[in-house]
């Protein structure tokens, strides 16, 4: 039994190690050089600029003010996002903040962060929020007004506005500067280039017919 101890320990501490978010930053803060597009060095992050130039306005912003149009997008939803482009204080803190516009029974698809976790609140409408754990469980939750819900790190996960006739919206903080999302349906069917058809024929056990029709739906 004892000799068991230190590995426990040992991959306890992995998994917290796994756990983290982005770095932690080496300074207070680190407002983005956004205008360094012509820099000749890549890091992980954006530069910094002087910090003795930071003012106020580079920790605000009024992006996530308006309503995105969610009349363009065939599953009716528009995701408004706070990244170091619009609110440059923002770099090397491991956070990105969206806003979630959905139109009447509009649908965020099934989707990961390969690299946060995210919380959600839902500021308007009643929202059916939900998660598919490794195992293929379905963990659903219905939102009202002021009521949250996480979405653990690289899980597959969608929201879908249940009123019929009015608009949606929620806000999501993540913690990675750069979470990055997969839709699950683009990745299969509207890949450049395609997924061979002969691979999704087998993976969804459909024909050839299906693929093309998918594809086409998807703007594959
Ligand atoms: C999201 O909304 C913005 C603001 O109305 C609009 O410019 C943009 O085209 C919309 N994006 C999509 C994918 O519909």
């Amino acid at each position: 039994m004892i000799k068991f101890i230190p590995y426990f320990h040992l991959g306890l501490a992995l998994l917290v190690g796994l756990a983290q978010s982005d770095p932690h930053p080496l300074h207070d803060f680190c407002v983005a050089d956004t205008a360094a597009g012509s820099q000749t060095f890549l890091t992980n992050d954006f530069p910094c600029i002087n910090p003795e130039l930071a003012l106020p306005s580079h920790f605000a912003t009024s992006a996530l003010a308006m309503p995105g149009n969610t009349r363009e997008n065939p599953s009716g939803f528009n995701v408004t996002l706070a990244t170091i482009s619009n609110l440059p204080g923002l770099n090397t803190l491991g956070l990105t903040l969206a806003r979630a516009d959905l139109a009447p029974n509009g649908l965020i698809p099934p989707h990961s962060h390969p690299r946060a976790s995210e919380v959600t609140i839902c500021l308007q409408g009643t929202l059916l929020v939900g998660f598919v754990d490794t195992s293929n469980r379905l963990l659903t939750q219905q939102l009202r007004v002021g009521d949250s819900f996480v979405f653990p790190k690289g899980l597959i996960h969608f929201v879908y506005n249940l009123e019929a006739s009015t608009q949606a919206i929620a806000v999501s903080g993540l913690n990675s500067q750069s979470p990055g999302a997969q839709i699950g349906s683009m990745s299969s069917f509207a890949s450049h280039p395609n997924i061979p058809d002969e691979v999704l024929q087998k993976a969804y056990l459909i024909n050839g017919q299906d693929v093309a029709r998918i594809r086409r739906n998807l703007g594959g």
